[in-house]
Formats: structure tokens, C-alpha cells, sequence
């Protein structure tokens, strides 16, 4: 079985992905981290984000078993991976290792802004996560402020539909719901709330078979 979920920045994704994947026992990938990598070490060596054989240079000798989630989910790696995931050469670099890390025996839960549309259009399961920019730049503002981040509300809203606008944007694989991806919008509804509701939905499609 492969779900794929779907959404933009600070919906919840994530936390969706890694629920369902603990609960049916499959493997998770989170892809973001991986425009997160790419667009870390863009940063590190001072790559122009102009410089599109460069940074798919970076993707593909990437190291996905090494790469550090926590140290990759800092505020200023955000912006960087949004601005290195429209180069479509990065993302051609990127395609191969999500496609065979969807489709391996068993299946896989992952979770991005291409999955149900570009990774993995025959998921047999999409979610698409979404909530109001306020709900997820309220909630991104609080994990910043956790790690220790000195960052206002205003910017993280800021950042998020910069984000937002480029993401959705872009000419290479934009975020878009797809046309039979299951809408879950958690404006309202907290962690638990959010991760009931995305179970029902793979089991109500899993009942309808
Ligand atoms: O957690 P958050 O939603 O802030 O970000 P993320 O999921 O870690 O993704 C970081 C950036 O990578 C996004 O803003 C996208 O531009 C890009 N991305 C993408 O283009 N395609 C994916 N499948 C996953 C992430």
C-alpha cells in the first residue's frame, strides 16, 4: 500500500505521515528533507541559488541515510529548500530515489508536495493536508520558539506564503491537490484530532475496495 500525503508548509504533514506509517507498519520518507539538504548545503558552500548544475550537482551526491532531520528543519533551511525545489534539474535528481522508496515491496508512506501528483500518481491512498496560513504559521512560530529561534509571528507568516506562492508557483511539479487526493484541512482540529481523521480516511478507503 503507498500513501502518499500532500500539503504545504506547517499543515501537518508530517506528523500525519509518521502516524499512519507507525500505525500500518510501513516505511516513512519525509521528502522534504531532502530539499532541505540540498538547499542546506547550497547554503554551506555558498552556491548561487541561480546556478541550477550546481545545486543538482549537491542533490545527487546526497546521502540520504545521513542526513540530520533535526539539524535540517532550522527556520532559514525552509526558505533555502523552497528556492533550490524549483529547479527542475534538482528535482530530476531527486525523482528516481522517492519512486523507488514509494514503490518497494510492502509500500510506503511519504509525504512532499509532488507525491500523489509526480512521485507516486498511482498511490493508493492521497491525502491532501491543508489548514489557513495563520493555523500553520502559528503553529510553525511555536516549534521555532521551541528549538530556541528568536522569530515573530509576522515573519513566520511571511516566510510561509512566500513559500506558499513559490511552491504552488513553480513550473516543475507545483504544489497541487490532486484530483483524487482526500482534502484533510485541520484549521480546527489539533495533533490527535488530525491524526484520527487521516486514519478514518485510510480505512474508509481501504473498507471500499
Ligand atoms: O515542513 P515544511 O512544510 O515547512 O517544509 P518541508 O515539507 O520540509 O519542505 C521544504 C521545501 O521543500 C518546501 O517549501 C518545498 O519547496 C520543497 N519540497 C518540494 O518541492 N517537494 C517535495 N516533495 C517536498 C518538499
Amino acid at each position: 500500500m503507498i500513501i502518499a500525503i500532500d500539503g504545504p508548509a506547517a499543515s501537518g504533514k508530517g506528523t500525519v505521515a509518521r502516524a499512519l506509517a507507525a500505525h500500518y507498519g510501513l516505511p516513512h520518507l519525509d521528502t522534504g528533507l531532502l530539499y532541505r539538504a540540498v538547499g542546506a548545503a547550497a547554503l554551506e558552500r555558498a552556491v548561487p541559488f541561480e546556478d541550477a548544475q550546481a545545486l543538482a550537482g549537491l542533490a545527487s551526491v546526497l546521502d540520504v541515510a545521513a542526513l540530520d532531520a533535526e539539524a535540517l528543519r532550522a527556520g532559514p533551511i525552509g526558505e533555502a529548500a523552497s528556492r533550490v525545489a524549483v529547479v527542475p534539474a534538482v528535482r530530476e535528481k531527486l525523482l528516481r530515489l522517492q519512486q523507488d522508496f514509494a514503490h518497494q515491496p510492502g509500500g510506503a508512506v511519504l509525504d512532499g508536495r509532488d507525491i500523489g501528483t509526480v512521485i507516486a500518481p498511482d498511490a493508493d491512498i492521497k491525502i491532501f493536508v491543508t489548514a489557513t496560513p495563520e493555523a500553520r504559521a502559528a503553529r510553525r512560530h511555536r516549534e521555532l520558539r521551541e528549538r530556541g529561534e528568536d522569530v515573530s509571528f509576522a515573519e513566520v507568516l511571511a516566510d510561509i506564503a512566500r513559500r506558499d506562492a513559490r511552491d504552488s508557483g513553480r513550473s516543475s511539479a507545483p504544489l497541487i491537490e490532486a484530483q483524487d487526493a482526500v482534502r484533510l484541512d485541520n484549521t480546527a482540529l489539533d495533533r490527535d484530532a488530525s491524526i484520527a481523521r487521516a486514519l478514518a480516511i485510510v480505512a474508509a478507503r481501504l473498507a471500499g475496495r
